[in-house]
């Protein structure tokens, strides 16, 4: 398989490792200021003989990227975060160009694994109405959006469970929390590559679940595999859909 990396920034950095030890060729290498990289942006010429575009570059980059990428015909993996409300619009611009693209907040194997963790303890808290639920996340003080997309997800979850949570509160506020929110909170700081910890409390005890990344390593290759999976497919898929396929 041949790949192409958008953002050669701290995770563009990673997977072009990881590629390497996975055996997976790199093509193209985009980014419009490291020295490093192959391309100064999408051209004609960078995509040639890519089979999956790997996007890890800017919130701001992606809808353009994905309006270039797929008008060479070319699959996605997005790891890019902070796009989300422009889901239907990349949805409709992948449908259009017939190809494939997966994308994820998290695409650690380990966040995923959480993710199913969080969703069998929320079916369990839901018959339990005195235990409250809320999720909170910090990161290295370079991210760009907060609460994480990951963070985001997490809450997803949580709401699709618990049927006495209806709707994410985010940040800091100044007023009680209704009973039917579920409050997200972000820590940013030094070089944290990335802490959740999905609580849920009650009078009489506190149950935290706690997931820590250690590098960035752990993205990377869920990302490569993503990769892999969406090589000769088409359609839009989001991980945690396909994640217990992958098992
Ligand atoms: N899904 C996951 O598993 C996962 C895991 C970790 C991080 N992320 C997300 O991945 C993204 C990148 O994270 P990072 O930590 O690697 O950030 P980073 O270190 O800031 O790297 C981003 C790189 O992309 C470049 N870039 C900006 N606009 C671009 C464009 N239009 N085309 C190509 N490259 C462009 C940046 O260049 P400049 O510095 O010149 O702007 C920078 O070199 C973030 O959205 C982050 O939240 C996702």
């Amino acid at each position: 398989m041949k790949i192409s990396i958008i953002g050669y920034g701290k995770m563009g950095r990673t997977i072009h490792e990881v590629a390497k030890e996975m055996g997976i060729d790199v093509s193209s290498i985009i980014d419009p200021t490291d020295p490093n990289a192959t391309h100064s942006s999408i051209t004609k010429e960078a995509m040639e003989n890519v089979d999956v575009v790997i996007d890890f570059s800017s919130p701001k980059a992606v809808l353009s990227n994905v309006e270039k990428v797929a008008s060479f015909k070319r699959n996605i993996v997005m790891g890019t975060t902070g796009w989300y409300e422009n889901l239907n619009y990349v949805k409709e611009v992948v449908q259009k160009n017939d190809i494939g693209f997966i994308y994820s907040p998290n695409f650690s194997i380990g966040v995923n694994i959480f993710f199913n963790i969080v969703e069998r303890a929320a079916e369990l808290v839901n018959n339990y109405q005195w235990y409250d639920a809320y999720v909170y996340e910090a990161h290295h003080n370079q991210k760009l959006d907060s609460p994480s997309g990951t963070a985001k997800q997490l809450g997803q979850i949580i709401l699709s469970k618990i049927q006495r949570k209806k709707k994410m509160l985010f940040g800091s506020i100044d007023r009680k929390i209704e009973p039917d929110e579920l409050h997200i909170t972000s820590v940013r700081a030094g070089y944290i590559t990335g802490i959740h910890i999905v609580g849920f409390d009650s009078e009489f005890d506190n149950i935290e679940l706690k997931h820590e990344a250690k590098n960035r390593k752990g993205f990377a290759i869920g990302a490569l595999i993503a990769a892999r999976w969406i090589k000769d497919k088409r359609g839009f898929y989001s991980f945690s859909e396909i994640f217990r396929d992958l098992l």
